[in-house]
């Protein structure tokens, strides 16, 4: 073998990928961008809650509902997606463009596979784009080049942050760093959150916390009350922090009353208004 090739030689890996946040919640959602080892985890969740696929069906669908608002009624042109996921039907590129063609969305995720698979769908949609970011980390996330180059921080921004909250733990400092993102949004900007919910006495959101802990590695789901100081200073959208199926409901819908694993999450919309 020449040198440069032998230098060059890598062993092929067979190992099975560890489970993973974006891939574990694929599964759930009947994606099929998943290893083995992602589905151990998520059916670890189904025996624990066998109605989650209500659950992250239900996420999928405010999300859905928030994001029409936010560029039909609100009026947004500019969408920031932090742990847009992996998934293929109506994502929020999709839901907002057929508002309104040319609302632009930066998606930002941290999960390479999620990074690979979003810029393979994006590949022909110049109002949007994807860049590798980390939540933790919102100094680089907002001198990334790239989004600084798609969203005009002069302009209202509406920021999403459906389904990753519950995955920064409290040493982490979740609301400094929901705090240094919001600072950084012109008036007139939005912030949606969606959270998981644990409170003390639920045992199978105690159990599914702890599924996704060791798992994925990390999980911290708090409390409705928790949630909602996440607004702080901002102007909360009616109906307020609520669960999902109470967040402008569509005919139809899921309700809470008959559906019992709604109350896992709640959701909130903010407005920022001049301070
Ligand atoms: C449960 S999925 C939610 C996907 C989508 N937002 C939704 O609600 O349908 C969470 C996503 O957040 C991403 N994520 C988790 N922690 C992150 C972090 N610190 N920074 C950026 N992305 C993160 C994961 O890779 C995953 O794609």
């Amino acid at each position: 073998m020449p040198e440069a090739q032998a230098n060059d030689w890598q062993p092929v890996s067979f190992e099975t990928p560890s489970p993973n946040i974006a891939r574990v919640y694929d599964y759930l959602l009947g994606g099929k961008d998943n290893y083995a080892a992602d589905r151990a985890v998520a059916q670890q969740i189904e025996q624990t809650l066998p109605e989650v696929h209500l659950g992250v069906k239900a996420q999928r669908a405010v999300l859905r509902r928030v994001v029409r608002h936010l560029v039909g009624e609100a009026g947004l042109r500019q969408l920031l997606d932090i742990g847009s996921g992996l998934p293929t039907a109506d994502n929020v590129h999709q839901i907002a463009q057929a508002v309104e063609p040319a609302t632009r969305v930066v998606y930002v995720d941290n999960d390479p596979v999620v990074l690979a698979h979003a810029r393979a769908l994006l590949a022909d949609n110049p109002e949007t784009t994807v860049v590798a970011g980390d939540l933790r980390e919102p100094g680089a996330l907002l001198a990334d080049e790239a989004l600084r180059k798609h969203l005009d921080f002069e302009q209202p921004i509406g920021l999403l942050l459906c389904g990753i909250l519950h995955y920064v733990l409290d040493e982490e400092e979740p609301a400094r760093l929901l705090r240094e993102l919001v600072d950084a949004l012109p008036s007139g900007s939005y912030v949606f959150v969606h959270h998981l919910l644990a409170a003390g006495d639920d045992r199978e959101a105690a159990a599914t916390e702890a599924i996704l802990r060791k798992g994925v590695g990390r999980a911290q789901f708090r409390t409705a009350e928790q949630v909602a100081a996440f607004f702080e200073g901002l102007e909360l959208v009616d109906p307020g922090v609520v669960t999902v199926s109470e967040w402008h409901p569509e005919e139809g819908g899921p309700r809470l009353e008959e559906n019992p694993v709604l109350r896992l999450a709640a959701v909130g919309v903010a407005r920022k208004g001049r301070r």
